[in-house]
């Protein structure tokens, strides 16, 4: 075997499709590391063993073994079991405990979040120990994740696994595990010196997990280069600019891809007519009366259909979309929204869906299969955000001949050309100030082009769908830091 074949890698993270996933890092947690698995890498994923999984994946799953960990600052010793399973030659093992992981939902609230990662973040490491599998390369994702890199250089430094290199990746800086200083010291048990400014501490009373994480990793990591700079502002650095900026010689934006066979309207179980580039312009027009059909919107695929599927929080720019709603229906115009979270925005499109019944759909609910067919009957995914460190939902459109109209922030600015009308180049429609008068603008930007030339709207679909958007280019950029980091061992 060739040298690259031995590069072993661990990825420690809450979330994991088709295990458990809640948003972006469980679709990213799911496609690296088979990527890197193609490209020779032998790749585990640690992460928690839910109660919440489907129980099909846990029927199939075996038990390693277990062992009594300590933890807190008093000594309090833990359950931590192992139960593994693979898929596609990458092993996932996952960490059993009872006690933090036996919710329905993997993230409850952060007074039981933080206790119950600060157990995940030292029994994933204690796991390898005992697994006696010594990754050269430790792979963290987001704050739930962040205690790694710290105990790795500390309580585990002089274990088998210490000899391991750490990568943190900042998938959305807007969650750290913040609380107070006694709290974390607590439930980590790591000594007081930790607890001081340029590592834990943010304050005289807070302490900071992802802060800690990102001073004590070997390298860090963001889902687009525009959001690596981003993040080093006050507007977007979450009060962390100042402590990023001075790790910026290690900070790097490597973008994200997405699974081109789980999403690969070819070949979508989930569509009612599969399509690729050479039949879409016939097929999209079904797929969207499918559609149109199970959401009880009026079947008539010259519509423009416009779609949204997301979490709903603010820093999707819901706000944006909720100002110019009224502004953005007219009689060519229906709005399909997928998705569920802050009760204020579900309850302004379900308002907006009891007032325009035929031409608003408000499906408040996270549906895979639902997600699939948006993608695949829609004409436009907005993607409005006021900050969005890499953004799939726009790829994933892009992929399915879906036209993106995104704000220019983050991975959207990056993966998206704003369309020229002089020149025919272009992927979609942007607008770069956080206004609701520009996105409207926008959005209408893209329905008179499809309402009223309808050529160059087609090959903006076909340009959409030949882009790129696989994780083969970004896999091949993260080999190239576990490489370095592997070199300077
Ligand atoms: P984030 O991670 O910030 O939520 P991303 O765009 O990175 O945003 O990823 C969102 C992922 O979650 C995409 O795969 C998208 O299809 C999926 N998703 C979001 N909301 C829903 C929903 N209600 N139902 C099904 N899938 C959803
Ligand atoms: C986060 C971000 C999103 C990104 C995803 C995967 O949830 O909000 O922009 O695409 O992580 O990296």
């Amino acid at each position: 075997m060739s040298e690259k074949a031995t590069r072993k890698i661990a990825f420690i993270g809450s979330e994991s499709y088709p295990f458990v996933k809640t948003g972006g890092l469980g679709d990213v947690m799911y496609a690296l590391p088979r990527s890197l698995t193609r490209q020779g890498c032998e790749v585990r994923v640690i992460m928690p063993y839910y109660n919440c999984i489907p129980q099909k994946f846990k029927d199939k799953m075996r038990f390693l073994g277990s062992f009594m960990m300590d933890l807190c600052q008093d000594g309090r010793a833990f359950f931590v079991g192992i139960m593994e399973t693979e898929l596609d030659g990458v092993v996932y093992d996952f960490i059993e405990n009872r006690e933090f992981f036996d919710w329905g939902n993997p993230y409850t609230g952060l007074w039981e979040d933080i206790p119950k990662f600060c157990f995940f973040s030292k029994a994933a490491l204690s796991a390898l120990n005992y697994l006696e599998w010594s990754p050269d390369i430790i792979h963290c994702h987001d704050w739930q994740a962040a205690l790694v890199p710290v105990y790795l250089r500390t309580r585990f430094a002089p274990t088998p696994v210490g000899r391991a290199r750490s990568i943190l990746t900042i998938h959305n800086l807007r969650f750290q595990g913040i609380c107070s200083i006694g709290h974390l010291k607590y439930w980590t048990g790591l000594p007081d010196y930790l607890f001081d400014y340029p590592v834990f501490k943010q304050s005289e009373e807070e302490a900071n997990m992802f802060k800690g994480g990102l001073a004590y990793a070997d390298r860090v990591t963001t889902v687009s280069d525009t959001y690596a700079q981003e993040i080093q502002t006050g507007f977007y650095g979450e009060g962390l600019d100042g402590h990023l900026r001075y790790h910026r010689e290690k900070l790097h934006g490597i973008v994200n891809g997405i699974d081109v066979d789980i999403w690969n309207s070819a070949d979508d179980e989930l569509l009612p007519a599969p399509y690729d580039a050479a039949n879409v312009l016939q097929k999209k027009p079904e797929n969207k009366r499918a559609l149109q059909d199970r959401l009880g919107l009026e079947e008539d695929d010259k519509k423009f259909v416009l779609g949204l599927v997301s979490r709903l929080t603010d820093q999707k720019g819901l706000d944006l979309v909720n100002v110019v709603f009224e502004e953005l229906l007219d009689e060519n115009t229906q709005v399909v929204i997928l998705g569920t979270g802050d009760p204020r925005y579900e309850g302004a499109f379900r308002y907006y869906e009891s007032q325009n019944p035929g031409q608003v759909c408000a499906y408040i609910q996270y549906n895979e299969s639902l997600a699939h067919q948006i993608y695949a009957g829609c004409d436009a995914l907005m993607v409005p955000s006021l900050f969005e460190p890499c953004g799939l939902t726009q790829l994933i459109a892009m992929r399915y001949g879906t036209v993106p109209i995104v704000r220019e922030t983050g991975g959207l600015k990056d993966t998206v050309e704003p369309y020229n009308q002089y020149t025919d180049e272009g992927n979609g429609f942007t607008f770069d100030r956080y206004e609701a008068d520009l996105l409207l603008d926008a959005v209408n930007r893209a329905k008179e082009l499809y309402l009223t030339d309808r050529a160059h709207w087609d090959e903006m679909v076909l340009r959409d769908m030949a882009k790129d958007v696989s994780w083969e280019n970004s896999a091949k950029q993260y080999l190239a830091l576990y490489d370095e980091l592997r070199e300077q061992e």
